[in-house]
C-alpha cells in the first residue's frame, strides 16, 4: 500500500437566488424524505452507485456494503446532519413490482454551509435527470433550514459529476487534496 493524494475541487453554489430547475420525478420513481428506517436503503443505493467508481479509491468504504452502511449510520448521527437535505430515490421495477433503491444524497451543515455528501445514482438509472433532481431536493432542504449556500467536493477526474455540477451553476472555489492508501502495482 502507498499513500496517494487525490486532487479534488471544492464546488460552491449560492442558495439565496433562484435555484436551478429540477426535472419532474419520472412515474416509476419515488422520492422519499429521510427516515431512520431507510438508512439501509440509502446504504444500498450508495453501494450500488459507487462500487465501480473512481471515488472508491479515495473513500474505500464506498466499495463495500458494510462500509456504506456504517458511513450512512455515522452521517445520520452527526450533530450537523440535515434530514431535510437527505433524500432517497426508489424505483418500482415493472417486471417484478419490487422497490429498488437507486439514488441517494445526504446533507450536513457546519459554519453556515450546507455540505452535500455522496450524491449517487445507480448506473442503469443515470442520464435521465435523477442526479439533478436529488441535488435540487437537497438544495431546497438546506434552504428550508435557513442556509444560504452549499458546497461539495468532487475528484477532478470525475468528469461526469463535474460537468453536472458546473451546468447547475456550481463554481470551483478551490483545489483540495485528499490522502488515501492505495494498493501499488
Ligand atoms: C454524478 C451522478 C450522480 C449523476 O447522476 P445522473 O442521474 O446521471 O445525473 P443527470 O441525469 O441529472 O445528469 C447527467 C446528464 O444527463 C443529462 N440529463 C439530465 N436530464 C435529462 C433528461 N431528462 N433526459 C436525458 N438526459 C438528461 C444531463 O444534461 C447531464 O448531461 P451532462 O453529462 O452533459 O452534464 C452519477 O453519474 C453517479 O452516481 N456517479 C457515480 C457516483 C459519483 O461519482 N457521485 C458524485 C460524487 S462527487
Amino acid at each position: 500500500m502507498g499513500l496517494t493524494y487525490f486532487k479534488r475541487f471544492r464546488m460552491e453554489l449560492d442558495l439565496d437566488r433562484p435555484l436551478f430547475a429540477a426535472p419532474t420525478c419520472p412515474p416509476a420513481y419515488q422520492l422519499l424524505p429521510f427516515d431512520e428506517r431507510l438508512i439501509r436503503d440509502h446504504a444500498a443505493a450508495k453501494f450500488l452507485s459507487f462500487r465501480q467508481e473512481l471515488d472508491v479509491n479515495v473513500f474505500p468504504c464506498l466499495g463495500r456494503r458494510d462500509g456504506c452502511l456504517q458511513l450512512m449510520r455515522e452521517i445520520a448521527k452527526r450533530s450537523g446532519f440535515v434530514p431535510e437535505a437527505t433524500w432517497l430515490l426508489q424505483y418500482t421495477n415493472p417486471q417484478s413490482g419490487r422497490q429498488e433503491s437507486v439514488g441517494t444524497v445526504q446533507g450536513l451543515q457546519y459554519e453556515g454551509w450546507g455540505a452535500i455528501q455522496n450524491l449517487g445514482i445507480c448506473p442503469l438509472h443515470r442520464g435521465g435527470g435523477l442526479g439533478t433532481l436529488l441535488l435540487h431536493m437537497a438544495a431546497r432542504g438546506f434552504r428550508s433550514v435557513g442556509l444560504a449556500r452549499m458546497h461539495l467536493e468532487v475528484t477532478t477526474d470525475n468528469t461526469a459529476a463535474l460537468r453536472l455540477y458546473e451546468r447547475l451553476g456550481f463554481r470551483r472555489a478551490k483545489v483540495v487534496y485528499k490522502a488515501a492508501e492505495v494498493a501499488m502495482a
